[in-house]
């Protein structure tokens, strides 16, 4: 499991790389849906020189020149592929597009962060990972979450024992839409749930089964994921496109407490309570003596920092300081690798996968 997010993020700036100034210079793909979040939270980081957005679209860029006046725009990427002015690139388009641009940026000797999921299939995740460790290149998936104040917090608690052994990690992800067209809703939405699964439970999965079924474009808008971990971890994972209501909801259970993480909530989105059960034996195999254990509950507090900007702060800082990122190639191919074994057990009707 990885290091501690904070003793990077606070770690001083070296001055091997890629620039003595310590300034990253970024060239962003993609101003769609959540280009611009990438696109504002670069340009806020003292550390960081946004030069090039390129989008396929004019009207895409039209909103760029709006609000960032001295940024360069393209519809043509190579321009960014080729630019010495560019140290790192972020990929964010359609998930299909991912491998292609990412691999072109590699080979152009930029570093890349790239979109979530990393890849469409786990070999084009490898042959980046060989691509970039022969280049000295970082990679850095946006695994989101990850950065937020809850999982910080989670992984803090979940490292302190405070749960004790682990049981199981339940994720509900469910709201109406937004559909896709080019993915379905396992590819969509669960590499959330699974990046933050791979983040707290530190165990190496080892099985999938997945049911779900598709109700209206062809690609599964509803599905429930079960991951198998030694030990006897269970995780769970329910995302929906079809729900009236949505739910953002994560149970983690351990023998000494169990945790609930609701990002709905505004304030207290974590809560731990010291709930569980023992099972004591009498004098004979007739006499299991089950006593429940319901003591207090209580909320940690978690930091609001918006996760996005933790996050590519992280980026720029793993990149300036030659650091491996804890949502590197890795961290991505092994969400790929379940996501791929979600998406076969759930054509199979729920034939477990091994991993
Ligand atoms: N981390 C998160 O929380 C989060 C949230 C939403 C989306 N995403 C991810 O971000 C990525 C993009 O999703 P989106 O919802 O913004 O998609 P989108 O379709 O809204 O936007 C993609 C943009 O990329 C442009 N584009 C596509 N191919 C291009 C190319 N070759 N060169 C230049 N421009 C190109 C399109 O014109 C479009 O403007 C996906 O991988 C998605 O999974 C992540």
């Amino acid at each position: 499991m990885s290091d501690k997010i904070s003793s990077v993020v606070d770690a001083p700036p070296s001055r091997l790389n890629p620039r003595s100034s310590g300034v990253v210079r970024v060239g962003v793909v993609g101003y769609g849906y959540w280009g611009p979040n990438i696109v504002r939270n670069f340009a806020g980081l003292e550390n960081c020189e946004v030069v090039t957005v390129c989008d396929k679209s004019p009207a895409a860029l039209k909103r760029v020149g709006r609000l960032y006046p001295g940024v360069q725009l393209t519809t043509d990427v190579e321009e960014i592929l080729t630019s010495s002015d560019i140290d790192a690139v972020a990929i964010v388009t359609p998930v299909w597009t991912h491998f292609g641009l990412a691999k072109a940026a590699l080979e152009n000797g930029k570093h890349v962060f790239v979109e979530k999921p990393f890849t469409s299939t786990s070999q084009q995740a490898e042959e980046l990972i060989e691509l970039a460790d022969r280049k000295n290149l970082k990679i850095m998936v946006d695994h989101t979450f990850l950065f937020s104040g809850a999982v910080r917090k989670i992984r803090e608690v979940v490292d302190a024992g405070t749960l004790g052994q682990l049981y199981y990690f339940d994720s509900t992800r469910v709201n109406l839409g937004l559909f896709q067209h080019d993915v379905s809703v396992v590819w969509d939405l669960a590499p959330h749930d699974l990046s933050v699964m791979d983040h707290i439970i530190s165990e190496k999965a080892e099985a999938v089964v997945a049911t779900g079924s598709s109700h209206l474009n062809g690609h599964a808008d509803m599905a429930f994921i079960t991951i198998y971990f030694p030990g006897n971890i269970i995780a769970h994972v329910n995302v929906n496109w079809l729900s009236p209501v949505k739910v953002r909801t994560t149970l983690i259970g351990g023998k000494d407490k169990m945790l609930v993480w609701n990002d709905l909530e505004a304030d207290e989105k974590i809560k731990i309570y010291d709930k569980g059960v023992q099972i004591t034996n009498g004098q004979s195999v007739y006499d299991l003596l089950v006593s429940y254990r319901s003591g207090d509950v209580w909320s940690p507090k978690v930091e609001q920092t918006e996760a996005l900007k933790y996050e590519l702060d992280y980026f720029l800082k793993c990149v300036t300081n030659d650091q491996v990122p804890i949502n590197d190639g890795a961290a991505g191919l092994r969400v790929v690798k379940l996501l791929e074994a979600a998406e076969q057990s759930l054509k199979d009707r729920g034939k477990i996968v091994a991993l």
